[in-house]
């Protein structure tokens, strides 16, 4: 859109079984063009089930979802998912897995085996193309979905806490992976994590989300001058104020 917003959230609620769950309530969120925006909040707060709706796999309740100014009813060309538990086609193997998107869209043969060799090799699954999900961690897993999320180069990723289940290490160099491609092809980016420093290091603006009814308590914006080396934006004054601001807005949500 003219001024540059890529996803709006109106006014969104998404109630389950009748009403009495809520996820969210009233959710007024906007997400700009090629900027990533993190969620941070606690377990059950609504945020799988917000990024559900801007993907158009869920509809709200109430209110509305846009992306460049139409409203989303179902799951619209140019926008990916990574799902925080893998969601892979087990009886695929991981070619076929990151493939899948491509294939459904027609890409021709050859492309879509390049495409699919350089994003495997991107996320570190190189010499595991014909393994099935199940011989694979975790880890490994989640960078199957991620591989498989970016080979349809989507304008828009959402990613639902992709490095959760990889290890410190590995979760810092995808850290710095995305760093990279976000330099290289600016994609808009909504990226739910639980961690404040992985929001802080990735995020342009942190929406910091609270449970009970699940909502949005306050969008942060980050502002670290890109590119950006995380190791120098832990060390910015500024990354430890945010830090303890968003660990404070946190703590009341935290059932002991
Ligand atoms: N299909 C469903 N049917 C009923 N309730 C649901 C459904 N999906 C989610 N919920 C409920 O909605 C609330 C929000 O769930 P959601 O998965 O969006 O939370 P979350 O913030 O992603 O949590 P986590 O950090 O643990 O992944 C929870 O209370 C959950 O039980
Ligand atoms: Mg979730």
């Amino acid at each position: 859109m003219a001024d540059g917003t890529k996803i709006v959230v109106d006014h969104a609620s998404k109630l389950f079984l009748e009403g009495t769950v809520v996820a969210f309530r009233n959710v007024e969120l906007n997400v700009r063009s090629n900027e990533v925006l993190c969620i941070v909040g606690p377990s059950g707060c609504g945020k799988t089930t917000l990024l559900r709706c801007i993907g158009g796999l869920l509809a709200p309740s109430s209110g509305q979802v846009l992306i460049d100014g139409h409203i989303v009813h179902s799951p619209r060309p140019g926008v990916a998912i990574v799902f925080q538990h893998f969601g892979l086609l087990p009886w695929k193997t991981v070619v076929d897995n990151v493939g899948f998107g491509l294939k459904v869209a027609g890409v021709p043969r050859q492309q879509l085996a390049e495409r699919v060799e350089h994003y495997i090799r991107l996320v570190g699954l190189a010499g595991f193309e014909n393994q099935y999900p199940y011989q694979l961690s975790g880890g490994m897993q989640q960078r199957v979905g991620l591989a498989r999320a970016l080979a349809t180069h989507p304008e828009i990723l959402l990613m639902d806490e992709p490095f959760a289940s990889v290890d410190a290490q590995t979760r810092e160099v995808l850290q710095e992976e995305l760093l990279r491609l976000h330099e290289r092809e600016r994609k808009t980016m909504v990226f739910i994590t639980h961690s404040i420093d992985e929001a802080l290091v990735l995020g342009d603006r942190v929406a910091v989300m609270a449970t009970r009814p699940g909502r949005v308590k306050e969008v942060l914006t980050v502002n670290f001058a890109r590119p950006r080396d995380p190791a120098a934006v832990r060390a910015e004054p500024r990354y430890t104020e945010m830090r303890n601001h968003i660990w404070e807005e946190l703590r009341p949500s935290v059932v002991v």
